[in-house]
């Protein structure tokens, strides 16, 4: 049996990954490693069962010794989330960011070398290559130019899978996807917080003028050129993935606010992000030439599912407004191992 390794599978995209593994690939053990920090969240994973094909470990990755002593198994390959992943929280302090992305990536690269792993795919992100004007899109050959603590330690660890493909023949993939959306996400990135805030009445901030642009992608969609990544992808190859649904903020938040069929009036303006990127377009048609990715929704689609999802699982997202969800680890899997 195929053993993989996924690192950050309590988070959106992890959850919803181990989700899509479990209904396409039912025949691979999923060894989920994460340390559960405020977006770890194994409610995501309650219909998971655990057994011979899926396995949880509580661990931190930047913690080499314990990881190393944690996973005591033979391990296939890796897919490779964990990440502190929120640009304004990177603002206000990026030592985690550094900490989980930078040294975690180095730590997860020297395990999958000890394993012999035989893929290790890096879940990165368009905002490596920074910010782009009106024109043009972002292919895999667009120079890094990160403009966040955030995408910078994603740039970092980038560069770092890179030199270990170089150095060592480490059989490193790295995906950069755009902004994804769907059920399971934290309810801080635009989307989740506008649904739940228009659905309670209180006031939908947009940073400066609304007009910057993201590339949004159905979470399924980004799973799945993950799962086509690890399963077709060559060593050392950068894969772009996206949604081609370029929207501004702006237009995200109407198309909100009128599926729940709320007034417009509830849009407040604050003060713009520092450093606030412009704008992030993806060319993917490497990844749709060598891979066969696509994306099977279009975004009005996507924001209907998400949406719905949003407001039959109410109890989902309020027990993260009230801290409850907290609590799920230590009823479930009895002694907190971290402690
Ligand atoms: P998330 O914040 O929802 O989840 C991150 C997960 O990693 C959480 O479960 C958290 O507990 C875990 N984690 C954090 N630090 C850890 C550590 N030190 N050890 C072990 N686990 C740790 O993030 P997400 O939105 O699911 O993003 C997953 C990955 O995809 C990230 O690498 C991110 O950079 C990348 N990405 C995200 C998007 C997006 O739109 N959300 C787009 C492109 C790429
Ligand atoms: P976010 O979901 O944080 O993703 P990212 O910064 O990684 O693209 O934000 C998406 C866009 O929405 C970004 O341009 C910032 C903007 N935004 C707001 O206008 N208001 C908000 O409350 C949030 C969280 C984001």
């Amino acid at each position: 049996m195929t053993t993989l390794l996924v690192t950050g599978g309590a988070g959106f995209i992890g959850s919803n990954f181990i989700h899509l593994l479990r209904r396409e690939r039912p025949e691979i053990r999923i060894v989920n490693v994460d340390v559960l920090t405020y977006a770890g969240n194994l409610e995501n994973l309650k219909d998971v069962p655990l057994d011979d094909h899926y396995r949880f470990i509580r661990c931190d990755i930047a913690d080499n010794q314990a990881l190393k002593e944690a996973v005591d198994e033979k391990i296939d390959a890796v897919v490779h989330f964990a990440a502190e992943s929120h640009v304004d929280r990177s603002i206000e302090d990026a030592s985690a960011f550094l900490r989980t992305n930078v040294i975690g990536t180095q730590v997860m690269i020297d395990l999958a070398r000890a394993w012999d792993v035989e893929k290790f795919v890096h879940v990165s992100t368009d905002e490596v290559y920074g910010s782009l004007g009106d024109e043009g899109l972002f292919t895999e050959e667009t120079p890094i130019s990160p403009n966040s603590p955030y995408s910078a330690s994603k740039a970092a660890s980038d560069l770092l899978v890179r030199a270990a493909v170089e150095t060592h023949q480490f059989p490193g993939i790295i995906t950069r996807c755009s902004n994804n959306y769907g059920p399971y996400q934290f309810p801080e990135k635009l989307i989740p917080l506008m649904i739940s805030n228009a659905t309670e009445d209180k006031p939908l901030p947009i940073y400066g003028d609304g007009m910057n642009v993201r590339d949004w992608i159905w979470v399924d969609d980004h799973c799945m050129g993950i799962l086509l990544a690890l399963e077709k992808g060559k060593p050392g190859h950068v894969y772009n993935l996206g949604g081609k649904s370029e929207l501004t903020n702006m237009a995200v938040v109407k198309a909100i606010l009128k599926s729940v069929d709320k007034p417009e009036s509830l849009i407040t303006f604050v003060t713009d992000r520092k450093g606030h990127d412009q704008r992030y377009a993806i060319d993917c048609s490497y990844a749709e030439k060598e891979l066969g990715f696509d994306r099977s929704i279009d975004f009005e689609e996507g924001l209907k599912r998400t949406v719905d999802w949003y407001l039959e699982n109410e109890s989902w997202w309020q027990r993260i407004k009230t801290g409850a969800y907290l609590e799920y680890y230590d009823r479930h899997y009895g002694k907190d191992l971290s402690e």
